[in-house]
């Protein structure tokens, strides 16, 4: 049975305060490239209408130049509170694209110092910043002086095992003006293996005044209480675990307020979830949407009995209708496999 100490409930009680912005939930929707757009945002607001949510991360030349990027900061007054994360590693360029943030409607700026990947971090930006003190600094006090917002920065515990700077970064990130600080806790050599060191979160919420916010493993009710438990956090943020589960956010905030486990949804509703995302994706993006549904769909249906032949028919759909055709069948299959038995 999972439970809150009373200290935890104590402490959990209280809005999250970053800056000037007060939030009503400690539960918080990580930025995903690839996922969290407008439709994914939806979902998840659904469940959670209080969360802080996050943009898919922004390049922030991009922002100056590309018209595609410009999409990705496109947010409804309606998805607030909302984030958007910009990463790059020239504090100049950061400032601009953080006032055009801003002015798209962003409650914080958030700046990606974690991202492993190759082609962000050779040119300076994501987890790359964390053997950059310096730069990474400059970053955050150019951000913070050109807008009014709060800026945030979400990072890992280090480069890799040899290179842990979590605690000694994050200070530094606090005094150049950050003011909350979300910290995945792996380091940028272990990518997304291996569980996530949450003990490396709890020496760095102790040596910091700002919110700390825990990042990895949190994929249910159960690990977020128990990295609270273990790490003294300000609140978690859910990320794997929301792929083909828009719930997840909202469980966990239900939890952590009222102390009742939310009911799973059946399979049904996760079909119907994975109906409706397709039909987003479809209304907002047109065919691009419809080949980015095809991973999400394939996410909702998995660890479903039997389900490879469906995952395969998923993946390779062109059309919304063939999606819905699909979801339909489904939903009317795993009904008849549910129905109870009835003797007349
Ligand atoms: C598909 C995918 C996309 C991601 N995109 C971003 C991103 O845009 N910005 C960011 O800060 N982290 C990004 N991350 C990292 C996650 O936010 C998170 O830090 C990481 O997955 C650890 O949490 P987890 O173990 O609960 O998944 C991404 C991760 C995945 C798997």
């Amino acid at each position: 049975m999972v439970s809150l100490s009373s200290a935890l409930q104590q402490h959990l009680s209280q809005p999250l305060i970053i800056g000037s912005v007060t939030l009503h939930s400690r539960v918080l929707q990580s930025p995903l490239s690839g996922v969290t757009d407008r439709a994914f945002r939806q979902l998840v607001r659904r469940y959670a209408p209080t969360s802080m949510l996050y943009t898919e991360m922004v390049q922030a030349t991009g922002v100056c130049h590309a018209q595609q990027l410009e999409k990705i900061m496109d947010i409804d007054a309606a998805e607030q509170p909302i984030s958007i994360q910009l990463f790059d590693c020239r504090p100049d360029f950061m400032a601009a694209a953080a006032r055009k943030a801003v002015a798209a409607g962003a409650k914080t700026i958030d700046i990606n110092m974690g991202c492993p990947v190759n082609k962000i971090t050779k040119k300076g930006g994501g987890s790359s910043l964390l053997r950059e003190p310096e730069v990474a600094e400059a970053i955050v006090r150019t951000v913070a002086e050109a807008v009014p917002v709060p800026v945030t920065v979400k990072t890992r515990i280090g480069w890799d095992d040899q290179q842990i700077n979590a605690v000694e970064f994050a200070r530094r990130m606090e005094a150049a003006g950050a003011q909350m600080l979300t910290l995945h806790g792996r380091t940028r050599s272990q990518g997304y293996h291996g569980p996530a060191r949450w003990e490396w979160i709890a020496k760095v919420k102790a040596a910091l005044d700002i919110p700390v916010i825990a990042n990895g493993d949190i994929d249910s009710v159960a690990a977020a209480v128990r990295c609270l438990e273990q790490t003294g956090a300000d609140g978690v943020m859910c990320s794997r675990g929301t792929l083909g589960y828009p719930f997840l956010v909202g469980e966990i905030d239900q939890f952590l307020k009222t102390g009742i486990m939310p009911i799973a949804p059946t399979p049904v509703d996760l079909l119907r979830c994975a109906r409706e995302h397709l039909g987003l994706l479809w209304r907002y993006k047109g065919q691009k949407g419809i080949h980015q549904a095809r991973k999400h769909m394939a996410w909702y249906i998995k660890g479903f009995e039997g389900a490879a032949p469906l995952r395969q028919k998923l993946c390779q759909i062109t059309t919304v209708d063939e999606g819905y055709d699909l979801l339909d069948g489904a939903v009317l299959t795993v009904k008849l496999q549910y129905r109870p038995f009835c003797p007349t």
